[in-house]
């Protein structure tokens, strides 16, 4: 049998790409209006997925401080924990939302325009950032690292921005939590 080529390998992938990409956020969205009745809210998640927020965040700087090092093996070590971290992430912030009301912003005048863009920002991009993680994981697990360093370039500037909003966000929330 003839070895994949790296474009053969990525296509393989193309298709399981394009239905996680839509898949994640529509499931994410529909769970967001369900609320499981009789249960306590599960309160103490915010701060743990707000840490692992801030955790992923360093993951990514390390990951590509180790690249730039050469150490491949510890990049992919990195990033494969950082998508893990995200995915717990996921898991628990939607965990959070189906067990509890949702905390309205108490704060006035422009801090609220800095909240609100803060919140939208981190909400569109982390549903962009879906697609383009899976694309670079692919690459790099396809081997064609030039293309991989091509996306990865707008990849990352787009994870860490959603990881860090990610911490910004329950910071300027929490007060108001009840
Ligand atoms: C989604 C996860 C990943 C992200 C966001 C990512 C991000 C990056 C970034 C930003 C660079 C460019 C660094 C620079 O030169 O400025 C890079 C390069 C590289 N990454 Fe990744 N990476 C990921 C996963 C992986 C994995 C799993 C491997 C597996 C071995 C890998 C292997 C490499 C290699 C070999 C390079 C150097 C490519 C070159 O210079 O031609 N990456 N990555």
């Amino acid at each position: 049998m003839s070895k994949l080529q790296p474009n053969e390998k990525e296509a393989k992938y193309k298709k399981w790409i394009i239905i996680l990409s839509i898949a994640i956020p529509l499931v994410v969205a529909v769970l967001f209006g369900v609320r499981i009745p009789n249960v306590e809210p599960l309160s103490f998640l915010p701060p743990i997925y707000a840490t692992i927020n801030g955790l992923t965040a360093l993951l990514l700087i390390t990951a590509v401080w180790a690249i730039k090092n050469n150490n491949r093996a510890l990049h992919e070590r990195l990033m494969t924990t950082a998508i893990v971290f995200s995915a717990l992430f996921l898991v628990m912030y939607v965990a959070y939302h189906m067990t509890s009301d949702p905390t309205p912003f108490g704060g006035e005048g422009a801090l609220k325009y800095v909240y609100y863009f803060v919140l939208i920002s981190h909400i569109v991009l982390s549903v962009a950032v879906i697609p383009l993680v899976l694309i670079t994981y692919v690459r790099a697990l396809a081997e064609s690292f030039p293309r991989h360093r091509k996306i990865a370039k707008v990849t990352f500037p787009i994870w860490l921005y959603v990881a860090v909003s990610g911490v910004v966000v329950y910071l300027m929330i929490s007060p108001y939590y009840v």
